[in-house]
């Protein structure tokens, strides 16, 4: 199959590219380069010349994004494009929302218009746990019919774009020319490819696992804990962290298996909670270092607990994780974290 995928300069969409390259697809990567890297890109343009090409924009070029799908000839879209910190929502939801519904409906765009007017046959969009913001009682491990209330501008923007892309699809199916449409909520990303050659690499770096590595390795001086008077066992939040890896791959699941015509959601998320204070012994063990921690005032936007039911993804995807142990995910950051302490600038 000929793929875009969207974001493939970031850190989940380059682990995207590399595993569809290894599948043997074609694919095109499209970054505007404003949070992702160009290295990633290199390492596998140099591995696969003849199937891998970037194209640098903006996912809501919508000229730029038409001509490459129809140069590429794509009928799959995987849509990872977006700005991505809760924090920072609270802090600029304008911002978000421009980003994240705007930028991505000018992406839809080009969907539509692609192939000749018929439109792009599979469209596979980056959702998250975000979207249920705080579950009421009796929701959690978090079913997909949990009501979706997000506590974050950031949970907004992927709502809202599940209900575009919905809107889409019925409309599509009405002018009898549906599309498959797979909507994959994720919890917590972490981890990196196991040869080594890609990694997770933010700036700022805000996610929990790579920022306790760096205190771990001695890049910080400490670390923070957000909140330790939650309503949960040891009272700091609990996250459900799924290995990158096993994330792509409910992505080439979804691409294969469901059906034009279809919309579906799953949600992706090994189906266990962790609290901050078990990741951040995990990664004591995994290096062997201590580091300092303070405990500090809850972050805003942040639930309380959030981890997956993973029945639906199982049952109808035949998805699993196969990593599942939390030290084996977070050993897979540190190796690449230890050896990259600059992340690709190493
Ligand atoms: N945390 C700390 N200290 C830190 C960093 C994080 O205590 O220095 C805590 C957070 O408060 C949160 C937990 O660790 O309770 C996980 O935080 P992350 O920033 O690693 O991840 P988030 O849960 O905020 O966000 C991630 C993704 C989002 C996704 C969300 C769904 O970044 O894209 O999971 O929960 F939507």
């Amino acid at each position: 199959m000929s793929i875009l995928v969207t974001g493939s300069a970031g850190y989940i969409g380059s682990h995207a590219c590399q595993r569809l390259l290894r599948d043997g697809h074609r694919v095109v990567g499209l970054d505007n380069l404003f949070r992702g890297h160009q290295a990633p890109m290199d390492l596998l343009s140099e591995a696969h010349p003849d199937r891998f090409s970037f194209v640098h924009a903006d996912v809501g070029d919508t000229d730029r994004v038409l001509a490459t799908l129809d140069e590429h000839q794509v009928d799959t879209v995987m849509h990872f494009g977006a700005l991505a910190y809760v924090g920072e929502s609270v802090e600029d939801p304008l911002w978000y929302y421009r980003n994240n519904i705007a930028m991505g409906i000018g992406l839809l765009d080009a969907c539509d218009q692609a192939q000749n007017g018929r439109g792009i046959s599979r469209f596979i969009f980056s959702s998250s746990c975000a979207t249920y913001g705080d579950p009421p009682e009796g929701m959690i491990p978090v079913p997909e019919h949990c009501p979706q209330a997000p506590t974050s501008p950031y949970g907004y923007t992927k709502l809202h774009f599940e209900h575009i892309l919905k809107d889409y699809a019925t409309k599509r199916r009405r002018a009898d020319n549906p599309i498959a449409l797979t909507m994959l909520r994720y919890f917590n990303v972490a981890g990196s490819d196991r040869t080594g050659m890609l990694g997770e690499d933010h700036t700022p770096e805000t996610h929990l696992v790579p920022v306790g590595i760096e205190a771990a390795t001695g890049k910080r001086d400490s670390l923070s804990i957000f909140g330790t008077d939650y309503p949960t066992p040891d009272g700091t939040c609990v996250r459900d962290y799924v290995h990158v890896e096993d994330l792509v791959d409910a992505h080439t699941r979804a691409m294969d298996r469901v059906e034009i015509g279809q919309v579906q959601a799953f949600n992706v998320g090994i189906g266990k909670g962790y609290s901050v204070r078990e990741i951040l012994d995990s990664i004591k063990r995994v290096s062997g270092n201590d580091f300092i921690i303070h405990e500090t005032d809850r972050r805003a936007g942040d639930a309380i607990a959030l981890y997956n039911d993973p029945s639906k993804i199982q049952s109808e995807l035949g998805w699993r994780a196969e990593i599942t142990d939390i030290d084996e995910i977070v050993s897979t950051a540190y190796a690449w974290l230890r050896t990259h302490p600059e992340g690709y600038g190493s």
